[in-house]
Parts: structure tokens; C-alpha cells; sequence
């Protein structure tokens, strides 16, 4: 299976030729030089308008054809962009409505962007006149492979139309204000809506504190981000329905719900930004971990691999401190993107520009033009090793486990106030509960409350505070019918519009399931902690953990009390549980009311996991910073995958010998990993 018409891994990026139209000599160079890099692809066009519509309605894309023409005769795909990411100056200033209005209900000047106001039919239409005639003209072209739309689709307006559009969107909604009063919990401060006119999107200067309004909001924005998109698809698809569609996402931004997006492209991509090198001790597990987190996120949207759309080969210019990907890291990135569902390499950008606020970002290509430096060299060496990773593309990942971290509970937590707001850490919850799985080398999805979780057999729910939809049905049928579930504090306590439930929670049968109650939160400041005291371990846990943040007071109703929590409170029993387990059906349900240091997830989830059978992709004890993955082709072959993430010369005794898939080399007992090193391996025996 592969994600573009394309059957090779993608190795490329984004290309600014419009820059460069002065300079005929570069314009050349830059196709010899690519094929030096091993690149196969570029993405063009992205913030190409004001050279594709120089003025209103006057098209120019010869200019785009012959560089179309000119990679495809070359070996080299486009990938082509829309220009809807920024807007010529001249449209801004005739037609002040596509700025963007702010929060604080002030208009933007011209200039910058991803600010358009995506509610603007003006701005709408220009798109879809563009994206028409780009459609019409390359949607065929034997060398387009891939449409890029837009660019890090981002933020929200507050203008008069999008306010309207919201008013439009919370009538066929709610049907009555009545519906809506009472959804939002309005009688509140006397904020009762007598008008649909009231109502005006949240702002610091305005309702911050009804939070059905602020949930509402946020989801009007991501439904208002989809409509344009599909505005920007439709002359896009209607040229030509097979080619694939995708839109390059931001790694964990919460501004849109990403799932939404995902079903309206046919492949999901991300830029990938971590801020590599930042500790004097060279580790750079931390970084790797978030950023294969969110590959992890996106590989599971559309349950198949993905592409990285852009990393820096070297620096970025953003970051506080713009450190360059030091020698031989690249390919190690590389590795790791792939590890967890990449199919491509893909990089901003080809070529540095020479003025403007990305002249020092890192590129492929350098203001000094030459092929011989160290970035260059190692570009072109992870492309050669891409050309020969045809039997991986489309490999999927064998997850046998989920995590399920929710936007919408994300969003409707973190706008709650209390009971902790120096950070309640729903998402830094979840990715601890992520990292003994990624550390030891256990597939394992990132899903939402709307995903199918028949095919799991561990599902891990931290910290859903929102329940939506029926996603506690299923989680009573997942556990019911064999299934092991955890779920944590701070679990079901509102429902779809943020209203908290009457009754025992964690609401909607939730509590039953647990076999507890919740009765009480108590959160800690930073540097305070209580302890996990185990007291009938299910399997061999530690004595005690730390736990911190937040301690969630619950009463066993009928669940088992394995641990309870340890302090030095005398006013405070010493019999309080906080972790639990019930029998369900055929399954099991673990309650973990603590909010826990990493090493008890550690302990608790991969001992867990050992007995249900889920095995790592490889079987051996690895050492610190050392990391594995799988991903298994349709013909069956297990590719592994090996990254060392610290500076320190590694080795991983095999429990059966493996072949470098690259260089051919076998490895029989031990496999030594040079500092920053990766390899790709398969079974000594494999065919492949
Ligand atoms: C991305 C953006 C690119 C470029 C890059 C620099 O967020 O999509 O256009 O600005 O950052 O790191």
C-alpha cells in the first residue's frame, strides 16, 4: 500500500522556486543538485500566490508548469501546494474582511501569515478560484503526486462574519436558546441568553467563564477550519478525484481537533520540530519521545503510516536557541520517523532564501551553494538509504494496545478551573503513560473517544475528564467482553457540553465498572507528594512510588484495593485507595486514582502488558537511551528498527540474529549502536 502514486518512500521539500525568478542560474542548479541529495519529490507552491495571481483574476502559472515539467523529467515528483497559507497584499488591502480579527476583537493589518479569516466568502472564493485553476492545469500532470493544501491550517477569528457563523452553527445545534441555556448552564452570574445576537465568542475581554460556550467555540473553529478545507478540496477533487489529498499538521496543537481534519484527507502528514541538542548531557530521549508520540497520534488517524512533511535538515531559526542537528543525528531522526509509520523524509526547506524572516533557517541548500557541506552530505545519505526501503513503505504498525487522549476532553479540562490551575497535566498524563511502551518497544496507537476498540487488547484512558458520544457504552463493552482497561483520576466527570454528572463518578456507568466512587480531589503544589504504597501487588511492583499534582480520594465499591496512598498526614487515614481492579465480564478494569511518577507506569504497564501476552518488537533488556520499534510489510516481514538516543556507544545483546537491512551485515548475539546510531534490521533468515 503506499500513500501516493508514487511506490517509493518520498524523500524531498519544500521548494520556493518563486524566489528564485531572478536567478536563472540557481533556478538550474537546483535540479542537479537535488538529484545529488537523492531527493524525489518537492513541495511547490506553498506560498507562491502573489506570483500565481499577480492581480486580481490574472493567472500566471506557466512558471509553475515549467518547473513541474522540468522536476518530473528528472525523476522528481511535485507535490503541489496550495497558496491559501498567505495572501497577496493587494487582496488584503482591497478586501479588509480576509484579516483576521483577534480575541481581542482587533483587525489585522496586512502581511505575516496564516491569519486569513477563514469564514470570509471573499476569501473562500479567491481560494477556490486559485485551487480551480491550479487543479485544471497540473491535477493530472503525470508529476503531481500529492496535493498539499494550505499550510499548518492554525487559529481562529473573531470577526463579524465567523461571529455570525458561530450564531448559525449553535442554532442548528441546539434548536432553541432554550436548549442552549440549559446545555451552557447560563442561569450562572446571570448570563442567561435572551437573543441569539448575545452571543459573541469567548474573549479575554468578554465571557471567559461559561465553558459550554468556550467548548462550543472551539469546536465551531474546528468545524469552520473543515468547511474551508473542503472549499479548498472540492475544484481540487472535481479535477481529478484519485489523486491524494493531504495537509501538513503541527505536532500536539490543540487550537483544531486534528481528528476532524483527518477523515477529509486521503493522508495524513506532520513537521516535526523538536528541540533537539537543549541538555549539556546529550541525552535526547525526552525530545524523541514527544516527537514519536505525535507520529505515533498520527499514524493511528487514519490507522495507516504517514508522511513527515518537514524537519529541518540542521537548524530551524524559532527556536530559543537554534542548535543545528549535530553529525550523523539526521539520519538518526530519520530512523526514528520511520520506526513509527513515516514514509517519507521530507524537509523545509530546499533552499535557503536570501532575505526575510527565514534567511538562517537550516536548508539542504545553504546561502554558501555548494554540495560538499556536512548537511548536504548527510540529506543525500539518508536519501540513498530511502531508495532502498521500497518493501517498507505502507508497513503497518502491530499495535495490540491504545492510549486514548481526547481534544475535546483536552480542550474542556484545561478551560475548567480547578481543582489545580498551575497545571492539571492531562496531556503530560498521557504521554507518561506513552513512554514505557515507546521505551521498551511496544506498538501502541493514540486514539480518540470515536475510535473502534474492538481490535485492542490493553486500552489506557488517562484522565478523560469529558465523556462525548457513546464512549462509555464501549468502554463497558471493550472491558466486558475480555478486554484490560485502566483508567485514571480525573475520569468521566462531565459530559458533552462540560456539564459535571449528577451522581456517583466517574459518570455514565463508569464508576460500576471500576467497582469505586470517587469522593474527593486533592491537589498538591509543586514539590509536594503523597506515595503509592503497594499492598496487593497483581504482579511484582515496587513497595512505593511517588505521586504528585493531583490525588484523587476514591472508595472501593466492589474493586480489589492494590495499592493506597501513603503520606505523612496524621488527620488522614491510612486505608485510602489509589489503585484498584474489578472483574468485569471477561475482562478487567484497573483504577488509578494517583497521579504517578513515571517508574511506577513504568513497573505498573509494562508488567501489565508481559501478561497479557504483548510482546516488544524486540525480546531483551536494552539499555538506557536505547530504543526499538516495529512495523510489519503486507508480505509479512517485521522490519526492526534500533535507535540509540545517546552519545554514549551502545550494544543490544539479540535474543536472535538479525541483518542490518542496509548494509547486508549480521548481527548474531550483540549489536553495537555508535553514538546517535540506528539501524534497520530484519531476522537473519528473512526473505526480505
Ligand atoms: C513550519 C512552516 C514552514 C516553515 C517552518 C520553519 O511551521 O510550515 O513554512 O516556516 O515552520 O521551521
Amino acid at each position: 500500500m503506499f500513500l501516493t502514486p508514487y511506490p517509493h518512500m518520498l524523500h524531498g521539500a519544500d521548494y520556493n522556486p518563486e524566489q528564485w525568478m531572478q536567478y536563472p542560474d540557481i533556478l538550474r542548479q537546483d535540479i542537479e543538485q537535488m538529484k545529488q541529495a537523492n531527493m524525489n519529490c518537492m513541495s511547490v507552491g506553498i506560498f507562491a500566490w502573489s506570483a500565481l495571481e499577480p492581480a486580481e483574476g490574472e493567472y500566471r502559472l506557466d512558471w509553475l508548469g515549467e518547473v513541474i515539467d522540468r522536476l518530473y523529467e528528472n525523476g522528481i515528483y511535485t507535490v503541489l501546494a496550495t497558496p491559501s497559507g498567505a495572501k497577496p497584499l493587494w487582496m488584503s488591502q482591497k478586501y479588509p474582511e480576509i484579516r483576521r480579527v483577534s480575541a481581542q476583537r482587533v483587525r489585522e493589518l496586512s502581511g505575516g501569515r496564516h491569519n486569513h479569516c477563514y469564514t470570509s466568502p471573499v476569501y473562500r472564493e479567491k481560494v477556490y478560484a486559485i485551487n480551480r485553476q491550479l487543479a485544471n492545469r497540473f491535477g493530472r500532470h503525470p508529476g503531481v503526486i500529492l496535493w498539499h493544501i494550505s499550510n499548518e491550517l492554525q487559529g481562529e477569528c473573531h470577526c463579524p462574519l465567523c461571529q455570525e457563523a458561530f450564531r448559525e452553527w449553535l442554532k442548528k445545534r441546539y434548536g432553541t436558546l432554550e436548549a442552549l441555556n440549559a446545555a451552557w448552564w447560563t442561569a450562572f452570574w446571570s448570563h442567561t441568553y435572551t437573543d441569539w445576537s448575545q452571543i459573541e465568542p469567548p474573549s479575554p475581554r468578554g465571557e471567559t467563564a461559561v465553558h459550554g460556550l468556550t467548548l462550543d467555540w472551539k469546536r465551531f473553529v474546528t468545524h469552520q477550519t473543515c468547511t474551508f478545507f473542503e472549499n479548498e478540496t472540492a475544484p481540487i477533487r472535481a479535477a481529478n478525484p484519485d489523486l491524494p489529498v493531504t495537509t501538513n499538521l503541527m505536532g500536539f496543537y490543540d487550537g483544531i481537533d486534528y481528528r476532524k481534519l483527518a477523515p477529509l484527507v486521503d493522508v495524513v502528514s506532520w513537521d516535526s520540530y523538536p528541540v533537539w541538542h537543549s541538555r549539556p548531557d546529550g541525552d535526547e530521549t525526552f525530545n524523541a519521545f514527544w516527537a514519536d508520540a505525535f507520529s505515533d497520534y498520527c499514524r493511528s488517524m487514519l490507522g495507516k503510516p504517514f508522511l513527515i512533511m518537514e524537519n529541518t535538515p540542521s537548524q530551524t531559526n524559532w527556536q530559543e536557541v537554534c542548535r543545528p542537528k549535530t553529525w550523523g543525528f539526521h539520519r538518526l531522526t530519520a530512523i526514528s520517523n520511520l520506526a513509527h509509520g513515516a514514509d517519507s523524509i521530507q524537509y523545509f526547506q530546499w533552499r535557503q532564501s536570501r532575505g526575510c524572516a527565514e534567511k538562517f533557517h537550516g536548508a539542504v541548500m545553504t546561502h554558501a551553494n555548494r554540495t560538499d557541506t556536512r548537511v548536504f552530505q548527510e540529506v543525500a545519505g539518508v536519501g540513498a538509504m530511502l531508495k532502498k526501503l521500497d518493501a517498507l513503505c505502507g508497513a503497518q504498525t502491530p499495535a495490540r494496545t491504545a492510549i486514548l487522549y481526547d481534544t475535546e476532553s483536552h480542550w474542556a479540562v484545561n478551560a475548567a478551573q480547578g481543582p489545580r490551575n498551575a497545571g492539571i497535566g492531562d496531556t503530560d498524563l498521557m504521554l507518561r503513560f506513552y513512554l514505557p511502551f515507546w521505551q521498551a518497544g511496544i506498538p501502541v496507537d493514540i486514539v480518540d473517544s470515536d475510535a473502534d476498540f474492538t481490535g485492542y487488547d490493553l486500552l489506557l484512558v488517562p484522565m478523560l475528564y469529558l465523556l462525548r458520544g457513546d464512549v462509555s457504552r464501549r468502554l463497558q463493552e471493550f472491558a466486558r467482553r475480555g478486554g484490560t482497561l485502566v483508567m485514571t483520576l480525573h475520569t468521566g466527570l462531565t459530559d458533552e457540553h462540560d456539564l459535571c454528572y449528577m451522581g456517583d463518578t466517574p459518570g455514565e456507568g463508569l464508576a460500576a465498572l471500576a467497582g469505586i466512587r470517587y469522593l474527593e480531589t486533592d491537589p498538591l503544589y509543586d514539590g509536594m507528594e503523597e506515595r503509592i504504597v503497594t499492598v496487593r501487588p497483581p504482579f511484582p511492583l515496587a513497595d512505593e512510588y511517588r505521586c504528585e499534582r493531583l490525588c484523587e480520594r476514591i472508595a472501593a465499591e466492589g474493586a480489589e484495593v492494590l495499592a493506597v496512598y501513603g503520606h505523612d498526614n496524621p488527620c488522614m487515614p491510612d486505608d485510602l485507595p489509589c489503585l484498584t481492579r474489578n472483574a468485569v465480564g471477561r475482562g478487567t478494569v484497573y483504577y488509578l486514582a494517583a497521579y504517578p511518577e513515571q517508574k511506577f507506569l513504568l513497573d505498573f504497564l509494562l508488567r501489565l502488558a508481559s501478561r497479557l501476552g504483548i510482546q516488544p518488537a524486540l525480546e531483551t533488556a536494552l539499555p538506557y537511551g536505547v530504543v526499538t520499534a516495529v512495523r510489519v510489510a503486507s508480505d509479512g516481514t517485521r522490519f526492526l528498527f534500533a535507535m540509540n538516543w545517546t552519545r554514549e556507544k551502545q550494544s543490544v545483546s539479540l535474543p536472535y540474529p538479525l541483518r542490518d537491512y542496509e548494509t547486508g551485515r549480521l548481527y548474531q548475539n550483540v549489536m553495537p549502536l555508535s553514538p546517535y546510531g540506528a539501524k534497520i534490521l530484519v531476522a537473519a533468515n528473512s526473505k526480505a
